[in-house]
């Protein structure tokens, strides 16, 4: 018998999700582009469901199909100005959350580039805004 092993685990599971989205919010805090697009005063609610859709995505469990629905995020993110600078930024934070955070989880180098290839289509394909 093969058991396969979903990207999500071989990227660390739940705890390396946690670890890098929450980095990633810290980054957006002190963000002056990007922390006026977020609604909400409280970041929290809003790193949650990032966590849940990216474990999701990577064949984790599916807590953000249960709560949220379907994705259908290029249509979440129309009420927001998503322009070059701001996908560029969101990267920016991504690449860092990421960096501080990898010391621990070390993955190889061929989850990296999947992890990096499917983020950064992702962020091109959220743009909505010349
Ligand atoms: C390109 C730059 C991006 C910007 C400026 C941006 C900004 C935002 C903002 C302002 C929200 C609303 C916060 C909330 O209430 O949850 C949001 C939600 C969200 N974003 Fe992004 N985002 C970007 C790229 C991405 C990418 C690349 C992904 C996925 C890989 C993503 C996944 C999500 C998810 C899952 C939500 C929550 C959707 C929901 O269930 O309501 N975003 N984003």
């Amino acid at each position: 018998m093969t058991t396969e092993v979903t990207p999500f685990e071989r990227m660390g599971g739940e705890p390396f999700f946690h670890d890098l989205v929450a980095a990633f919010y810290e980054g957006v805090a002190e963000d002056s582009v990007l922390r006026p697009l977020y609604p909400e005063e409280d970041l929290g609610p809003a790193e949650r469901r990032l966590r849940m859709f990216l474990m999701q995505y990577w064949g984790g469990p599916k807590l953000y199909q249960e709560e949220r629905g379907h994705p259908r995020l290029r249509l979440r993110h129309a009420p927001f100005r998503v322009d070059d600078e701001a996908r560029r930024r969101w990267l920016l934070h991504m690449r860092a959350a990421y960096d501080r955070i990898n010391v621990e989880y070390r993955l190889d180098k061929v989850t990296e580039a999947e992890l990096w290839d499917y983020l950064e289509r992702a962020a091109q394909f959220m743009m909505n805004t010349e």
